[in-house]
């Protein structure tokens, strides 16, 4: 049985996607089974996000509709045979799909993974009930800004009402500059302030910008075997791109 994830956020376009496709890659590469799953029906981009839209045959309408079973729908990872994505649709079908029947669907899966991780779509309508009802543990993705961290709280808050058992929070887009400098808020005082786990810090990125997965080098890649480290239980470390917080680091981190 899989420990079944959903990935939440509350505003859009804070990483949610990001995290999902980075966070699979991450596990995949430990040797874990993953099957994510893009909940995202409408507005999909995990499968652009993993580079395997040119794999897709067939989407996630087509399991619900009964005309193939879910495991004929996996699209497998091109470095990572054991990452597998449940594509989405592109056209506006999201109310076809049941919150019950998307969890049935993810039930299935569930006997054939390690981890299934569930790419929500913004917000907290429809689409945000039919991803959390699949799933027993969440993770709410924000950025630093005041905006995203309030909608991030008022969507943790409500992941309260469903059977989810455990809530952690990501801080995506750090500004570690920012931070040391006392511009920006840092993740664990987000955390503090939301009343909710830190499970992970993930720096802000050029790589991800242009990519959308990090590779196995650099920063980006450092803060994501973190943050699968973390959800493994083997490691209770945050990312921080210092071993150290001394001077010398300060100063490389300042002209890197
Ligand atoms: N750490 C990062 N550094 C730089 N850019 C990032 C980082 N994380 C995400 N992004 C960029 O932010 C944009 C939005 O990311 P993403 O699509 O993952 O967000 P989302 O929460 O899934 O959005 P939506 O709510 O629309 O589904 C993308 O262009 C992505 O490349
Ligand atoms: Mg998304």
């Amino acid at each position: 049985m899989a420990r079944t994830i959903v990935v939440v956020s509350g505003k859009g376009g804070v990483g949610k996607t990001t995290v999902t496709a980075n966070l699979g890659r991450a596990l995949a590469a430990r040797g874990r089974r993953v099957t994510l799953v893009d909940a995202d029906i409408g507005l999909n981009n995990l499968d652009v996000a993993l580079d395997l839209e040119d794999r897709v045959v067939y989407d996630i309408l087509d399991v619900a509709d009964g005309r193939i079973e879910p495991a004929e729908a996996l699209v497998s990872d091109k470095d990572y045979p054991d990452l597998k994505l449940l594509p989405s649709v592109k056209c506006g079908v999201s109310d076809k799909i049941k919150a019950a029947r998307f969890a049935a669907i993810a039930s299935v899966l569930n006997m054939t993974s390690d981890y299934l991780i569930i790419d929500a779509p913004a917000g907290v309508e429809n689409g945000f009930h039919r991803a959390v009802c699949a799933a027993k543990e969440a993770l709410v993705i924000t950025t630093p800004h005041l905006s995203a961290v309030k909608d991030a709280d008022r969507t943790a808050r409500l992941l309260y009402t469903y059977d989810v058992k455990s809530v952690g929070l990501v801080v995506n887009r750090v500004r570690y500059d920012l931070t040391d400098r006392g511009e920006a808020v840092a993740p664990e005082k987000i955390a503090e302030l939301m009343r909710l786990k830190l499970v992970g810090a993930l720096p802000e990125s050029d790589v991800i910008g242009i990519n959308a997965v990090c590779g196995e080098k650099g920063e980006s890649a450092k803060a994501y075997a973190c943050l699968a480290d973390f959800i493994e239980g083997k490691s209770d470390k945050i990312y921080s791109p210092d071993t150290g917080r001394g001077l010398f680091s300060l100063f490389k981190r300042r002209w890197q």
